[in-house]
């Protein structure tokens, strides 16, 4: 550990990296960007942390969503408000029908670089480089939009700015007031079960909201009725960009990650003697591991206690992301295995990545039923291992896009064509977050009766 720097990655292996064609230009960027101001406070990632450790011991809920690539091109204040209001519907769901409060994490204000399954991508007689995410190359496929540009980080960092400071806004400035549970449903919310019945418990909260207004408990005294606290997070995976932003805290004497309050690593990335492994044990913000079906459980043990070696509670949160039906046969080995240690992490279920499938018609998409099914394995898993299952982490819009099939106002394969706007993965339209938000509901009831 003494020989931990925010620099010390480079000496172990690395994957998923770009090639930078020109070394000079890379290091005049990075340069750049160490004299750039932080995005967040280290005493906020500290105050995450705490948070995390609530869910931990069960009092909460994690929810972390948001883009599974933010691009250049869908940068809009729209759709940033859109984001904002269905994680707050979601949010709002699982606190009043669930019964617990919830830690709200978006996947967002930094979101960029993505790992890829293959270094290339052919079409037709034509092979490229593959995109990594706007922070890296464009994803227009022709030779020249594929190079690697470090000036890329730049943009990166100012649309990161600009989101995360409309975010803050959104958190303090009315829009999170509870008041407003009404407003956030989206205008294209269609007429289904599920818009019913948000819109019955929207009509249960105001209720509430008239009785204690009427006993003297406003928005205007009450902070929590009109503000509410949000957290950013991003995968750690271009790691000359997250070494930019790793500062030490002037108060503790402490390394953080001040690009984000957390941040994670993929299943792709997870390597105990890799580079991102490395990087993540200096940093004291809280983290996320990716676990996949190949993710062994005394390995999963090592990896904790490389990156939490104190077992600090709140500090680590393993997102298993197995695909339907394969949670029951992988995930009770990783549970036991770390109970067996008595390590503390927070547990969540990413129903999203073991899910995805080619259409038809050509698309990559994901069925809304394998995703509630991964969902409700997850927690059932939980309970019959007496854990928590405690968190979930999506990839989701407030747009009303067409990426993902099926889900109450049924999406189907030829719908997809219409709106498909994902850099990168399919991602849950509003309608489609707000039914898992009222599984993840029902789950957490059930959970603690
Ligand atoms: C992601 O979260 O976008 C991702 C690539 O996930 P994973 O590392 O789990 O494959
Ligand atoms: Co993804």
């Amino acid at each position: 550990m003494s020989t931990w720097s925010p620099s010390s990655w480079r000496e172990k292996p690395i994957l998923q990296q770009p090639t930078y064609p020109n070394k000079a230009k890379l290091d005049a960027v990075l340069n750049e960007l160490k004299n750039y101001p932080p995005l967040v406070f280290a005493g906020e990632a500290h105050s995450l942390k705490e948070q995390l450790a609530n869910v931990a011991e069960g009092k909460a809920f994690l929810l972390q969503g948001g883009d599974c690539a933010e691009s250049f091109s869908e940068f809009h204040a729209d759709n940033i408000r859109d984001t904002f209001k269905a994680l707050m519907q979601m949010a709002v769901v699982m606190t009043y029908a669930g019964g617990l409060p919830v830690v709200k994490v978006g996947r967002l204000g930094g979101q960029f670089a993505k790992p890829r399954s293959s270094d290339t991508e052919t079409q037709g007689e034509t092979t490229l480089d593959s995109y990594r995410g706007d922070i890296i190359n464009g994803i227009e496929f022709n030779e020249k939009a594929r190079v690697p540009d470090p000036e890329r980080m730049i943009k990166a960092y100012n649309q990161a700015t600009a989101t995360q400071n409309l975010f803050r806004a959104f958190a303090s400035g009315g829009l999170a007031d509870l008041h407003q549970v009404s407003q956030w449903n989206l205008d294209f919310a269609h007429k289904s079960e599920v818009s019913e019945k948000y819109a019955k418990l929207a009509e249960d909260i105001e209720k509430s909201l008239k009785f204690m207004e009427a006993c003297g408990v406003t928005s205007k005294t009450y902070r929590t009725l009109r503000e509410t606290d949000f957290y950013i997070s991003h995968e750690a995976l271009l790691l000359p960009y997250e070494e930019a932003f790793t500062r030490k805290d002037s108060i503790t004497g402490d390394w953080y990650n001040v690009a984000a309050h957390m941040v994670w690593i993929g299943d792709r990335t997870r390597q105990l003697d890799g580079a991102h492994v490395e990087y993540m044990k200096g940093i004291k913000n809280p983290i996320g591991i990716k676990a996949g079906p190949s993710m062994d459980s005394d390995d999963l043990v090592r990896l904790a206690n490389a990156v939490n070696p104190d077992n600090e509670a709140g500090r680590l949160n393993i997102i298993v992301r197995m695909g339907a039906n394969k949670v029951a046969e992988h995930m009770p080995q990783l549970i036991r295995a770390i109970e067996r240690e008595g390590l503390n992490v927070v547990w969540s279920c990413d129903p999203m990545h073991g899910n995805t499938i080619k259409s038809s018609n050509n698309y990559k998409t994901r069925p809304v039923d394998d995703i509630l099914t991964e969902m409700k394995q997850f927690f059932q898993v939980h309970k019959a291992e007496g854990t928590f299952g405690g968190g979930v982490h999506l990839e989701m819009t407030g747009k009303n896009v067409t990426e993902c099939i099926g889900g109450s106002f049924a999406v189907t394969e030829e719908d997809l064509s219409s709106r498909y706007h994902t850099h990168c993965d399919p991602r849950l339209n509003a309608d489609q977050s707000l039914e898992l938000a009222f599984l993840i509901a029902d789950s957490l009831k059930d959970a603690h009766k």
